[in-house]
């Protein structure tokens, strides 16, 4: 699905050739950043797999891919962010550049455990590039070393994120009609 409007949607935030310009640059950010070396990049699923595959095709340096699969869910007390490894990496990073690559940065509890987890296992770096940044719904702080847009307190889809499984296949981001936050 590229163009087409689905019902549902409020309003398009960002069409898909603002999406490709911006990956375009964000890209060109990370090929000068990583100039020399090669680059490991760990995609969060299934929510980064759109904007991992558009990202890579842009970066100069050569790069590796491998996946983390994750679950999060709220803990008895009901508060959010337990998370843990369902699906692990096919390969080792010890050593390695490394750039997770995730969809978007909400209240950082996701983030900072999946640092905490992929810092343990000893790459030579390990940065942040995020599809989309809410800063205004942090919770924990956790470093963002490459975005491409921020967005507001709405709840999106499109481009990899998702409403109940559906509409990962737009081109586009775009607010949802009703809330699901
Ligand atoms: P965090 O741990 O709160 O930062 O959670 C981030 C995760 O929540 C993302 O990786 C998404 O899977 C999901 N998420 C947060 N906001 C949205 C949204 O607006 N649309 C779809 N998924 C979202
Ligand atoms: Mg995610």
């Amino acid at each position: 699905m590229s163009g087409a409007l689905i019902p549902g949607i409020e309003r398009i935030l960002f069409t898909e050739e603002q999406i490709d310009a911006r990956i375009r640059e964000v890209a060109a950010e990370i090929s000068q950043r990583y100039a020399g070396r090669t680059l490991t990049l760990i995609g969060v699923l299934k929510g980064s797999v759109f904007f991992l595959t558009a990202l890579a095709r842009h970066i100069e340096v050569p790069v590796k891919i491998d996946f983390l699969g994750i679950s999060s869910f709220s803990n008895k007390s009901g508060s959010p962010g337990v998370v843990r490894i369902a699906k692990d990496l096919d390969e080792s990073i010890e050593g390695e550049d490394v750039l997770l690559v995730e969809d978007i940065v909400d209240t950082g509890f996701t983030l900072r455990y999946l640092l905490q987890t992929l810092a343990g296992r000893t790459p030579n770096s390990l940065s942040v590039c995020t599809f989309l940044d809410r800063n205004s719904r942090r919770i924990v702080q956790v470093p963002v070393d490459f975005r491409c847009f921020e967005i507001p307190d709405r709840f999106v889809v499109g481009f990899g994120l998702d409403s109940n499984q559906l509409y990962r296949n737009l081109g586009y981001v775009a607010v949802m009609k009703h809330e699901k936050t």
